[in-house]
């Protein structure tokens, strides 16, 4: 923990995300916390949610032509060419959404880029945004930088799986409703939102004209049959949805930071007039090995079904602690529930489970706005990753049981 500083926008991030205290003083996020802490103790580590095996050699080995290749000077604002091609021949491809290149997809730094500049361009003080939660906290953090006001609908624990509360998203919306920002397969649950879900945000969103903005950069990861429908795929949503996703999950390379944002002409005119002021443009050599690899369906498909084993393993292995599992249609998460095990507090179960177990993960309650009806809800849920080598997750799910189980 630090000291406050220097008043600013910053601090309303900082609150937004539960990262302030009321004394004023400023705490490093859960994630840092926690692998910090997985890296003290010699944990295993399955908080934080990044592969620990690389993506394909094929683009490893093209970022290092384009970089031998002199493709070393800042990138065009809007992306290599050949990536936004690639990136409208893999909308197309898989979702049937026509998309032009030159106008209507727009390269960004991580999805997290895409999410910053579509919320700073589009919401802002009188505005509300209206998100799932628990949300991703970017989400939070970005809308609290733009002075709107955040506004959830929570996603319930049902029959061994999340839900979108309809009813409540509905009863969320307003007519300040400006913008509507949702994550599907979603992170913490690993809920796949259904059609009729999706259907229920695009009727709030028609209904009080606003802009839906949809973090899908886990739409290849999905398990046991279920289907990624991006939201512009519905019945008039094109025009005012803008799809954000990323290189990073779907290909294991999570630091080349090369995310995208497509939609409507108009909609990503405003998205790239703030984004030019942001990064202007990153990761020259590593834009044209995406647009290479993005032709590759395999590649994510071996990936999905190698972390469907892994997930099986892993919520068989917390059920077998003594866990409730909400078994993830996709992403590379698990929620599961520890009150059966007597934790009511995730957060303190998270801090204590190096020593109780050797294990690291992270409180489900870090995805919700502090002190919010869901974040009580939620409050004894914690969250592990999957996207581990097997060995790591055999040794962890064997170190859960042998405390618990
Ligand atoms: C839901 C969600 N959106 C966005 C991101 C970040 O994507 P990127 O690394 O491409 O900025 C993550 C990373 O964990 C995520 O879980």
């Amino acid at each position: 923990m630090t000291n406050v500083g220097p008043p600013g926008p910053w601090q309303s991030v900082a609150r937004s995300i539960g990262l302030m205290s009321a004394d004023g003083t400023v705490a490093a996020t859960i994630f840092a916390e926690m692998s910090a802490l997985a890296a003290r103790t010699g944990a295993v580590n399955l908080g934080q949610g990044f592969p620990d095996v690389d993506g394909p050699q094929a683009a490893k080995d093209a970022a290092i032509a384009a970089i031998r290749d002199g493709r070393n000077q800042y990138a065009p604002g809007d992306g290599v060419p050949e990536l936004r091609r690639a990136i409208a021949d893999h909308q197309r491809r898989h979702y049937g959404l026509d998309l032009d290149p030159d106008s209507e997809v727009l390269v960004s730094t991580g999805a997290t880029e895409g999410i910053a500049a579509s919320v700073l361009a589009l919401a802002g003080p009188g505005d509300e945004v209206l998100t799932l939660e628990p949300f991703y906290d970017v989400h939070a953090a970005c809308i609290a930088l733009s002075g709107a006001t955040h506004v959830t609908a929570p996603l319930v624990p049902r029959d061994g799986t999340f839900r979108l509360d309809v009813a409540a998203l509905r009863a969320a919306a307003s007519p300040r409703t400006r913008m509507i920002v949702i994550n599907t397969p979603h992170n913490p649950t690993g809920a796949v939102l259904t059609p009729a879900e999706l259907e229920a945000v695009a009727a709030v969103a028609r209904e009080h004209d606003a802009v839906v903005v949809t973090d899908e950069v886990y739409e290849h990861l999905v398990y046991d049959g279920a289907r990624h429908v991006p939201v512009a795929t519905l019945p008039g949503m094109r025009d005012r949805t803008l799809t954000v996703s990323s290189s990073g999950k779907t290909f294991s390379l999570t630091g080349w930071k090369i995310g995208w944002v497509s939609g409507p002409a108009d909609l990503i005119t405003a998205v790239r007039t703030v984004k030019q002021f942001l990064t202007f443009s990153s990761g020259a050599p590593f834009q044209p090995a995406i647009a290479e690899v993005l032709a590759d369906d395999a590649t994510p498909r071996a990936l999905a079904a190698s972390l469907s084993e892994r997930r099986d393993l892993v919520c068989e292995g917390l059920t077998a602690a003594g866990f409730d599992v909400s078994v993830p249609a996709g992403t590379y998460f698990v929620s599961a529930d520890a009150s059966g095990l007597g934790f009511d507090d995730g957060i303190e179960l998270c801090r204590r489970l190096p020593e109780l177990a050797g294990v690291v993960a992270v409180p489900v309650a870090a995805f919700c706005t502090p002190g919010s009806p869901t974040s009580r809800a939620l409050g004894s849920w914690v969250r592990f990753t999957y996207v581990k080598q097997r060995e790591v997750l055999e040794e962890g799910v064997r170190r859960l049981v042998t405390a618990f189980g």
